[in-house]
């Protein structure tokens, strides 16, 4: 039996374990399909009864690699990949909530994420009520119905930066008989592992951290196999399905039902698969995190600082100093760091923002967070333009909100680059 790593090392060693004379560095597996030596090996495989390859809009060795490595990164007993963070989270919900169901969501999060609730899967059918995190036991309880079957939030709200009370949520999930999913995209598995604090699926926009690079878009979810699928609220886990010959997923899979379950019908019916090329960068991403992760955190934490003092900024958020209305749960929850996003308002409103904005010269105006090179954006104007002023102030997005997401660079360089643009 392998020894169990601590997180780096899993980082560098988990995922691709070449044997004798096998490649040293995950191979690029560009293939759609696998050779068999005969029908019946090929019959055991489409009945789930060998593990192997069929066709690559379904598993694909190097897609595999990555799965492995993040699944033992977050201690799931299994993943699956998907094109973009997007899709891991539709068809982490859409694998336990059909049409004439309910789910509760924070209403803390990404601006993507909060539409496809109100939107998209409204018109699937499936009914969404927000409650605010901060809310006590009982009010997120109180939202509750018979039907509802998914608790959902994030770790690091998008772009508030607030950090989840673990516990808050998972006793409510657990008293209400609904797995737990949550979005780890901001914490990346180095900061926080909340299978650790009882969440039951984790989701990423793998696009983000695990990337790192800005190279490539993907998705993960994680299965934490924590989860009593059998409480009567999921037969679609534990009944037989007639599109596998009858199979239940919980009888032949156990603690990884969930998991096939999402691979065999979604993602093999939507057909939204990583390619390997971009399996291959994210697995390769994931060996740097600790070391990133590390000084994304440091930076922020400088940043916020630096500008917690600055005449000319009116506010900052960011979990890691003293006055954040979730500094205590930073401390207890995040405690190596958190992470490299943080937000700040600008006396002079949204016109001193687009100024502040334009006027960066390191600092890369960017539709994006968690690459190494930092990046400026305006939230109201940009990710969350689609929302209503309330609807954005429930996100937590006010009109002079600057988001920055703090990359890896000297820090000296960056604090320049802030500081004579804030004096432009
Ligand atoms: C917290 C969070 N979740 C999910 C997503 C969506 O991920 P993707 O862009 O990879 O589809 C994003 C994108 O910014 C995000 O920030």
């Amino acid at each position: 039996m392998s020894k169990e790593w601590r997180l780096e090392t899993k980082a560098i060693q988990e995922g691709y374990k070449p044997k004798n004379s096998e490649p040293r560095v995950l191979p690029i597996v560009q293939s759609t399909t696998y050779k068999y030596n005969n029908s019946e090996h090929m019959a055991k495989l489409f009945d789930l009864e060998v593990e192997g390859h069929m066709y690559s809009r379904i598993s694909n060795p190097t897609v595999d690699a990555f799965e492995k490595k993040i699944a033992s990164m977050e201690g799931g007993v299994g993943a699956l990949a998907l094109s973009s963070g997007q899709a891991a989270i539709t068809i982490s919900i859409l694998n336990i909530c059909i049409a004439g169901q309910h789910i509760v969501a924070a209403s803390n999060l990404y601006g993507g994420t909060y539409a496809l609730f109100t939107n998209t899967l409204t018109k699937m059918g499936i009914e969404v009520s927000f409650v605010d995190p901060a809310a006590s036991e009982e009010e997120i309880k109180a939202v509750f119905k018979d039907n509802t079957r998914v608790l959902f939030a994030e770790s690091i709200g998008n772009p508030g930066v607030n950090v989840l009370d673990f516990k808050k949520f998972v006793k409510v999930s657990r008293e209400m008989q609904v797995p737990f999913i949550i979005d780890n995209t901001f914490p990346s598995p180095y900061l926080c592992r909340p299978i650790e604090h009882g969440a039951n699926i984790v989701v990423h926009s793998a696009t983000k951290y695990i990337d790192g690079h800005a190279t490539s878009v993907g998705g993960i979810i994680v299965d934490g196999g924590n989860f009593d699928w059998n409480n009567g609220k999921y037969p679609e886990l534990v009944e037989p399905d007639p599109s596998y010959h009858g199979l239940s997923y919980t009888e032949s899979f156990g603690e990884a039902a969930y998991i096939v379950k999402a691979r065999m019908q979604w993602l093999r019916d939507l057909g939204a698969c990583l390619s390997p090329m971009n399996a291959f960068l994210m697995h390769k991403g994931l060996e740097t995190l600790h070391l990133r992760m590390e000084r994304h955190s440091e930076n922020a934490l400088k940043v916020a600082e630096y500008l917690e003092q600055h005449d000319k900024v009116a506010w900052v958020k960011y979990p890691g100093l003293a006055n954040h209305a979730t500094h205590e749960l930073a401390r207890k929850y995040l405690p190596k760091g958190c992470s490299g996003v943080l937000t700040f308002g600008i006396k002079g409103g949204r016109e001193a923002c687009t100024r502040f904005q334009d006027s960066l010269k390191l600092i890369a105006l960017v539709i994006h967070v968690g690459d190494v090179r930092s990046c400026v954006l305006h939230p109201a104007s940009t990710t969350h333009r689609q929302l209503t002023d309330e609807q954005q102030i429930a996100c937590g997005v006010q009109p002079d909100m600057v988001r920055l997401s703090i990359g890896i660079e000297n820090i000296d360089d960056l604090l320049e680059d802030i500081e004579q643009a804030l004096n432009v």
